[in-house]
């Protein structure tokens, strides 16, 4: 089974950034703890501070991989290009945040992406994405009985 994890802007900064919204720990750290509690998932890991090249990367991974995981970070809130980008392509994305996107400022609390994604995730911290995989394999298991 491949998963692609796919952040966006800033989130290349995680451990040093606003850490009291975001925690301490870099990316590449939790995506090891991932990879060993996850270890008969093929795990790929993509980040981008552009928005292009997460289209990029989407349409890439989006007729081949079993799921995305997605934090789209800024671009979020923003983008027509992300929202159309998940729209076009067959693999199931699932949209995370690790803060509570609705107990922030107001412009966090809209999405662009949420309505062509398949859930989302908001607020569990780092654990977001394990628990967006836990659903990617439980969907797998169930389209392929
Ligand atoms: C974020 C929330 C976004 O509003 C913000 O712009 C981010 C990170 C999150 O993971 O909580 O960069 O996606």
């Amino acid at each position: 089974m491949k998963i692609q994890i796919i952040n966006g802007p800033n989130l290349n900064l995680l451990g040093k950034r606003e850490t009291s919204i975001y925690g301490s720990q870099s990316f590449e750290d939790f995506l090891e703890t991932l990879k060993k509690r996850f270890p008969d998932v093929e795990l790929h890991y993509y980040q981008s501070n552009v928005e292009g090249e997460l289209v990029n990367k989407l349409h890439e991974t989006g007729f081949s991989f079993d799921g995305i995981i997605l934090n789209a970070g800024a671009y979020t809130h923003t983008s027509v290009a992300l929202h159309d980008a998940i729209g076009g392509i067959k693999t199931p994305v699932i949209e995370v945040h690790i803060s509570n996107v609705y107990a922030r400022e107001e412009f966090r609390h809209k999405s662009l992406i949420t309505s062509k994604c398949a859930g989302m995730m908001t607020g569990f911290g780092m654990e977001g994405y394990a628990l967006a995989l836990t659903y990617l394999i439980h969907r797998k298991s169930e389209t392929t009985q």
